[in-house]
Order: structure tokens, then sequence, then C-alpha cells
């Protein structure tokens, strides 16, 4: 499996995005800025992904913190966290992330901890989401399998995958379950303009698992959907409100209308740090603007006038009506998600010791 991210003694190491799939680099990132910065410029990214990498930073920021005594420590840690949170603002799980690993540190800097036990179990907390976060995906893959045909082709827009994750992804884990348990599916890949996540990033990690995927431009999805060449597209969420409105890569909008309109289910799959039950809806939800230049440049290349301003949101909001269900590590939620998505809330985390924690 594709290591995306890992903590070593000398900071974060993750795989580069930005310059796959023609490079493969794993650069590590010694301070918590470095890490914030590597979030903010997209080195990692993926909901998920980033929280597993701002929870790490927290822990390093930590770690390597010169405070003299725990109150100068607290001051740090308010600083640390505080510069982690500013980086990207559409995707919830970096301040769930940030948020547990303020819940620890509170409990233990209360408790008169030293200095060393405060890292070293912020450290162990940092590992702990990036492992269950690999459970979940696992979970949410058995769950979510069982909705796609036994053959046929399956649409996805962005990255949902290992590399947007701690490993095996949420809405390629799911198409990587239903290969492992025998069906034969084929995988149509929207090539995701601006930052290109479905032609460099998904194609490359299903490609290297040997899954079948062929990659189109995101205009072509409504004529192959019309030639009735699409049977489900499953996409990944950076954040879900209490009623079920999805906040995803831009362009998944439009795919779900086109989805609805072609009778094609479509369906989304999120581990339940992805929700954000405490909005009512998608209207709450803050959408990231990008640098221009995502937009008027591929590759370094000007394609663009000079001098013409371009709109950049990365993200849009898909309204409920148009999911047909939500699969998450606690199970599949169905319309209406208001009382779907909280009977799971209320069931809590399956198997877990720590259940309480984020439930
Ligand atoms: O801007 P990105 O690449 O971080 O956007 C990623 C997405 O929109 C993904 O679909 C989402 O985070 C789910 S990843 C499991």
């Amino acid at each position: 499996m594709i290591k995306t991210i890992e903590w070593t003694d000398e900071g974060v190491k993750m795989i580069d995005q930005r310059k796959l799939p023609t490079v493969e680099e794993y650069p590590v990132f010694k301070t918590y800025e470095e890490v914030a910065e590597a979030i903010r410029s997209m080195v990692i990214r993926g909901a998920p992904a980033i929280g597993v990498a701002a929870a790490m930073g927290v822990a390093l920021g930590v770690r390597d913190s010169k405070a003299k005594n725990l109150e100068g420590l607290r001051s740090d840690f308010e600083q640390i966290t505080k510069v982690l949170a500013s980086t990207r603002p559409t995707a919830v799980n970096l301040f769930w992330a940030i948020e547990r690993m303020k819940r620890l540190f509170k409990e233990l800097a209360d408790d008169d901890a030293d200095r060393r036990t405060i890292a070293d179990q912020l450290i162990q907390e940092a590992l702990a989401i990036q492992t269950e976060d690999i459970e979940n995906n696992k979970r949410m893959g058995r769950f979510g399998q069982q909705l796609l045909p036994d053959s046929g082709t399956v649409l996805t827009h962005c990255n949902a995958g290992a590399l947007a994750t701690a490993g095996y992804g949420t809405a390629l884990g799911v198409i990587r379950a239903a290969v492992e348990s025998g069906k034969h599916l084929r995988v149509v890949a929207d090539e995701t303009r601006p930052f290109l996540q479905g032609a460099r990033l998904t194609a490359w990690e299903l490609w290297k698992d040997d899954i079948d995927v062929r990659v189109i431009a995101d205009n072509m999805a409504g004529t192959f959907m019309h030639q009735g060449l699409i049977d489900a597209v499953i996409v990944g969420a950076d954040r879900i409100a209490a009623n079920g409105d999805v906040a995803n890569k831009i362009g998944t909008y439009p795919l779900a209308v086109l989805a609805k309109q072609h009778d094609i289910p479509f369906y989304v799959a999120a581990p339940f740090s992805t929700l954000d039950l405490k909005i009512p809806d998608g209207s709450h939800i803050p959408i990231e603007q990008r640098d221009a230049k995502e937009v008027t440049h591929i590759g370094g290349v000007r394609i663009v006038p000079d001098g013409v301003s371009v709109f950049n949101p990365a993200f849009d909001v898909t309204p409920n009506e148009f999911v047909t269900a939500i699969i998450t590590d606690r199970g599949v939620a169905l319309p209406p998600y208001l009382q779907s998505l909280d009977r799971l809330r209320v069931a809590g985390p399956a198997g877990r010791p720590d259940a309480k924690k984020d439930s």
C-alpha cells in the first residue's frame, strides 16, 4: 500500500502529491510550520490525510517546543494549533483531528504531566488517528462494496484514495473492497481540473493496484452517462452537514445532477470524522478559494491570457436530494439523512475502546 504519510524521529514524511505521477518523492517536514505549509500547498491533500498531517504537526510542534515551563507550552500549543488550523478551511477532518489533540493536551496539562509525557502521548494519539483511518476505510469498503454491481463501470471524481487518506481510501476503498470481493469493475476517473487529482493521482494509484482505470476530461462525464456507459458514481467528501449536504471537490455537484438525470446511483463515502453534524445544511460550509495560478497555468505554462481574471473555488456543495447513500465506517445512511446520520452518531464507533472520544 502507498505510504501517504509517516511519522519519523526527524519529522513528518509525506509523498509529494504535487509531483505525482512523474516524480515519486518522500520529503520530510521537520517543523510544525513546514507541515502546515505542506498542507496549504497540497503536498498532502484529501480530507482524512490532512487530518492525520495536522495531528502529526501538532505532536511535532509540542515535542520540539522550547518552552521553559507548562505555561509556556500551553501558549506554544495555542500557536501551533492556530497555524495548522489556518491551512485549509473546508475539510472538517482537519479541525476534528486538531480538536482531538487539544482535548488530550488539556487533559495532560491539567494533570500537570511532564513535558516528555505530553509529547509522547500526543505522538501516540496522532499515530492512533492514522491507524484508525485505515481501519475505518476498510470497514467503509466492506459496507459500501455491497452497493456496487457485480460487474460494470464506476465513475469517480478527484482522488478519494490511499493518497487522500492514511491508506486504502474512502471512495476508492469501496472500489478496492469490491474488486477484492471478486467484482469486475472498471473505473472512469474524471481528470478533475484544475489540480488534476483524478488524472494524476487516482489513475496512478489504481494503475499501481492493477485496477482497470481510464481517465476522461471532466466535460465528458455527461456524454458517457447518456450513452449508458456508467453504472454508478462514487466520490469522497470534505464535509457533510447534518442534513446530508456534501462538500467535495469542485465538479462533484454537476456530476450528481447528471447522475440523477440518468438514473445512476450517486454514492458518497466518508469516515464519520467528515461529518459536521453541528451545521444544519451545506450553506454553512466554508468554501476554500485557491490561487488563480492553478487555473491560469498548467504545468507552469500559462494557458489563460495574461491580465484575465479567473475563479477558483476548490469545492462545491451537493444538496442531499442528489445523494443516493452515504457510506460511513459506522454503516450506510439512506435518505432522509437528518435521521439516518443521527442514528449512526448515536450508535457510536463500532468496536473501538475510545468510542466516546469522537461520537
Ligand atoms: O483539494 P483536495 O485535493 O484536498 O480535495 C480532495 C477532495 O475533494 C476529496 O474528494 C475529499 O477530500 C475526500 S478524500 C478521501
